[in-house]
């Protein structure tokens, strides 16, 4: 859908007030409203706890689409029992203040008991990219993705939605979802935003100790080394990624779940040595101290 010039990105000054949805009936209401004014809309998913990434994918959205709606709900269904879901960052008001300064048109930030009331009974599951890497670090994660991707798919009607490639296990799982499910949006991946050192945003940064903090921009280093050792042809893709893992945990990273080269599409893995023939990826997942890191690079 074309962006009509009087319609875009200018027709809603920075620090105009959002409109906050609650409901997905309010939601639902607001789209059709531009929908009846032929403007295309865009959807960043998030959980809030907004950093420079998340703004960078609402700055995406404006330019390509006439609306943009983030939605900010911290899903329950991704958190297995034991992970952050109670501690996770709770952020409102200086959300609101950031999506206010960018531009945002709505905020759509449902109660748990509006996207699961109790009869809730459905899960999305996406088999085949969910086999390896967080699927199996993290058992349920991508149910619970999926599962609430749908629904906010569905609910915001958009026709962009746009994801951080930090998280690009999860970009791969929702575009096969979306496409599985013949929802028409397109699901749009943009590059990861990294500290001046390196380290990959994420809101999850805010656990890290000063200490961990500055070793945490390692997990970047290796991946680029190991990334340029693959690319020179030096040793297996496998045998480089497993002493990726060993300088990590030698300085104090522990446990590493997992650094792997993988194809870029497909996930599968890709181990061996010489000329790569599709697009890969390095993927890595370590523990500093109580927090968990990922990243991944294009290799
Ligand atoms: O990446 C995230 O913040 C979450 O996994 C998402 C996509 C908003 C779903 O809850």
């Amino acid at each position: 859908m074309k962006q009509s010039p009087a319609a875009g990105a200018a027709s809603r000054s920075p620090n105009a007030e959002p409109v906050v949805a609650r409901t997905v009936a309010e939601l639902r209401a607001l789209v059709a409203g531009w929908r009846r004014d032929a403007l295309s809309v865009g959807l960043v998913p998030t959980m809030g706890a907004l950093h420079a990434g998340h703004l960078s994918l609402v700055e995406t959205a404006r330019s390509a689409c006439d609306r943009t709606i983030v939605s900010i709900f911290v899903n329950p269904k991704q958190f297995a029992p034991g992970e952050d879901l109670d501690t996770y960052p709770r952020t409102w008001d200086s959300d609101l203040a950031a999506l206010r300064t960018a531009g945002v048109h709505a905020v759509f930030a449902p109660l748990p008991t509006e996207m699961y009331p109790t009869e809730h009974a459905t899960t999305v599951s996406v088999s085949g990219l969910t086999d390896c890497l967080d699927g199996i670090a993290r058992p349920g994660f991508f149910d619970g993705v999926a599962t609430v991707v749908s629904k906010l798919f569905l609910q915001a009607g958009a026709d962009r939605a746009f994801f951080g490639e930090k998280d690009f296990q999860q970009f791969l799982v929702v575009r096969r979802m979306a496409a599985d499910l013949d929802i028409p949006i397109r699901v749009i991946g943009c590059p990861t935003v990294r500290e001046a050192d390196g380290l990959a945003l994420s809101s999850r940064n805010t656990y890290l100790s000063a200490a961990e903090r500055a070793l945490a921009p390692h997990l970047h280093e290796e991946l680029q080394k190991a990334a340029a050792r693959i690319a020179a042809g030096v040793a297996a893709s496998a045998d480089t990624c497993a002493d990726a893992v060993a300088a990590l945990e030698s300085i104090g990273f522990g446990p590493v779940d997992y650094i792997e080269m993988r194809d870029a599409e497909t996930l599968a893995p890709v181990t061996g040595s010489g000329p790569l023939t599709r697009p890969a990826r390095l993927f890595a997942a370590a523990h500093l101290g109580t927090t968990r890191l990922i990243d991944n690079i294009a290799v």
